[in-house]
């Protein structure tokens, strides 16, 4: 999968050069001292972190399941390391839309620490129900994680009704903002771009439409490992406005 698109989006290489004269590339721990990292930037990396910390630092994956992922859950492997999986794209864990189906697991959410301190969450990264190691996560990476957690959650239940799944935004704003920004690389149509491997076929309209909350902290952070931009400079609603438009995309 990664391939095709690596192939496919081959000219974006000379796209993130810039960046990486900067230091700023996925992965990079910290930016270059003479450059201003603002903390939106920050948070976007800390939620790319939460998405998928194995992608976003290129990080060896772990082989065995997650210790303290539970034994009647369906996932298994390195997937149970990221921290979606036990908290749930909306943050909520077992109270959001993890509560049921194929990721449940009955782990609380994070809301409890939005606004705390960031040292208290990097500590809760390193304690024993986690056992995440500077190996895995650097103390820079965790920090930028910490500050996601704290400063980079949104309640999703007042932007996308969780029974229709629907986004609650202005589809033709939204497509202003699509058509001018992510059509670049995802296609007019959104196709461009297949997330699985043909003949299957997932696009962004697919997403959209079966994981709201996944395609808005996506929208909202960028995506991990992949130069993807992140739309976290923009309004909540402006970002609910996207997620819309993208629900009204093809999906075959
Ligand atoms: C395999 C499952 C699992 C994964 C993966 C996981 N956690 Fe947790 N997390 C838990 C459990 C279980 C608790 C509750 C611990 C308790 O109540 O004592 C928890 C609690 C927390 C809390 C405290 C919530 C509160 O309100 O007290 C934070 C913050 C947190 N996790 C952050 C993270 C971050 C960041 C990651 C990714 C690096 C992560 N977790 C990955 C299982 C997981
Ligand atoms: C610079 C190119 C680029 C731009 C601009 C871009 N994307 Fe992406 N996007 C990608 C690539 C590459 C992937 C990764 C595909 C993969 O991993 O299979 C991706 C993945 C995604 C995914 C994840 C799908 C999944 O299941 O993992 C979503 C959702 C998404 N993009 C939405 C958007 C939206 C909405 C915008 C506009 C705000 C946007 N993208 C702008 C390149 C881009």
């Amino acid at each position: 999968m990664q391939k095709s698109i690596r192939v496919k989006l081959a000219g974006l290489a000379v796209a993130v050069l810039p960046f990486a004269a900067a230091g700023i590339v996925p992965g990079a721990a910290q930016a270059d001292d003479s450059i201003m990292e603002t903390e939106l930037f920050t948070v976007s990396r800390g939620g790319q972190i939460y998405d998928n910390w194995m992608s976003a630092l290129e990080a060896d994956k772990p082989k065995k399941t997650h210790p303290s992922y539970p034994a009647a859950g369906k996932q298994k492997g390195a997937a149970t390391w990221r921290c979606k999986e036990c908290h749930g794209w909306d943050y909520k864990g077992a109270d959001g839309a993890y509560a049921k189906g194929s990721h449940f697991t009955g782990i609380k959410g994070l809301k409890g620490l939005a606004g705390a301190d960031p040292d208290k969450v990097v500590a809760i990264v390193r304690d024993k129900t986690h056992g995440y190691t500077p190996a895995m996560i650097s103390d820079t990476a965790a920090r930028k994680l910490a500050l996601f957690v704290t400063k980079g959650q949104i309640d999703m239940d007042r932007y996308i009704d969780r029974a229709t799944k629907k986004a609650k935004g202005d589809i033709r704003r939204g497509a202003g903002f699509y058509q001018t920004i992510c059509s670049i690389c995802h296609g007019v149509d959104g196709r461009t771009i297949n997330f699985k491997e043909a003949p299957k076929v997932e696009y962004i309209g697919t997403v959209a439409r079966d994981n709201p909350w996944e395609t808005l902290h996506k929208i909202r952070n960028g995506q991990p490992g992949i130069p993807m931009v992140a739309m976290s400079a923009l309004s909540v609603q402006d970002q609910v406005d996207i997620l819309a438009y993208t629900q009204t995309l093809p999906v075959e």
